[in-house]
């Protein structure tokens, strides 16, 4: 797929998974917006996308407020005329008993992962259904697929990503446009320090790259496919779980329960 006329917005492209598309996205000629809520973090992408792309750039937005919202997608379509592409990958998690984690973590995640994309949707879709055209791409999780103890509020968040998207590819194929989700396992990023507990130091080659989540999403805007878990033994676990959800439940819960989960659990 030819990338040189597209206009991409990132949200959460100072690091991580958003940084490292934001990138490969570039270097395939498209003209891409990065955001983050610091500009001085953002400064690191920012020179990498000039190295590729001149027209690329990077802005300062909160995804949690609606008016920074507003005020990034009106800046965008101003100074480049539309937006082909949204990728809402902005996100944070916390790894907390239910119990003991404060109402407004729980609210500002739901503010960043799940309702920063509303917002962001919302606001690029009037230009996108008035030109027929479009695609938005909603970074979830495995954890949008599989509750884990303590990360209720987390999971929440990525669940509800999916379902926003399952309705969105209904709602807004009859316009031309186009929705994806893609589940990610555990990826060597800053937030991975929040999954290192979940997954016991796996070994490396379990966990994934960004790389590998980037070279995904491009193949999902470029086959228009729906839907990706990855990786393929995480696909396979969730498949598990979708054939048979009861004997799913029964069995992780033991598993999750195994007395070297619950020595790690308890170190705080
Ligand atoms: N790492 C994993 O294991 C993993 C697995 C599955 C899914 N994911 C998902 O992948 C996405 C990216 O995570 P990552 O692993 O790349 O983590 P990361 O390296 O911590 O990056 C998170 C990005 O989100 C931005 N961000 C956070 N809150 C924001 C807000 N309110 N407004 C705008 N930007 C905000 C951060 O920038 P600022 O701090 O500068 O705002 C940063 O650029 C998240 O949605 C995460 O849930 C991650």
């Amino acid at each position: 797929m030819d990338f040189k006329d597209k206009v991409v917005l990132i949200t959460g492209a100072s690091s991580g998974i958003g940084q490292r598309l934001a990138i490969d996205l570039a270097a395939r000629g498209a003209t891409v917006v990065g955001c983050g809520r610091s500009l001085e973090r953002l400064q690191e992408t920012a020179n990498e996308l000039k190295r590729y792309s001149s027209s690329s750039t990077v802005h300062v937005c909160d995804v949690s407020s609606p008016q920074q919202v507003k005020e990034t997608v009106e800046k965008v379509v101003s100074q480049f005329g539309k937006i082909d592409i949204l990728i809402n990958n902005a996100g944070f998690g916390l790894y907390q008993s239910f119990a003991d984690i404060p109402l407004d973590a729980i609210e500002s995640m739901v503010r960043t992962n799940f309702l920063g994309a509303v917002y962001c949707a919302k606001e690029v879709l009037p230009s996108m259904i008035a030109r027929r055209s479009g695609h938005i791409i909603n970074i979830s999780s495995v954890a949008g697929k599989i509750g884990t103890p303590y990360m209720a509020a987390y999971c929440s968040t990525k669940f509800a990503l999916i379902g926003l998207s399952e309705s969105l590819y209904h709602e807004l194929r009859p316009h031309g446009i186009h929705v994806s989700v893609i589940c990610p396992g555990p990826v060597r990023t800053k937030m991975h320090l929040l999954f290192d507990r979940m997954t016991l130091g796996a070994p490396e080659f379990l966990i994934l790259k960004t790389e590998d989540v980037s070279r995904v999403v491009i193949r999902m805007i470029e086959k228009e496919r729906f839907q990706a878990i990855i990786p393929s033994w995480l696909a396979a676990v969730c498949f598990f779980k979708a054939l048979a959800p009861n004997l799913f439940r029964v069995v992780s819960y033991h598993l999750l329960r195994s007395p070297l989960l619950q020595k790690i659990r308890r170190t705080p």
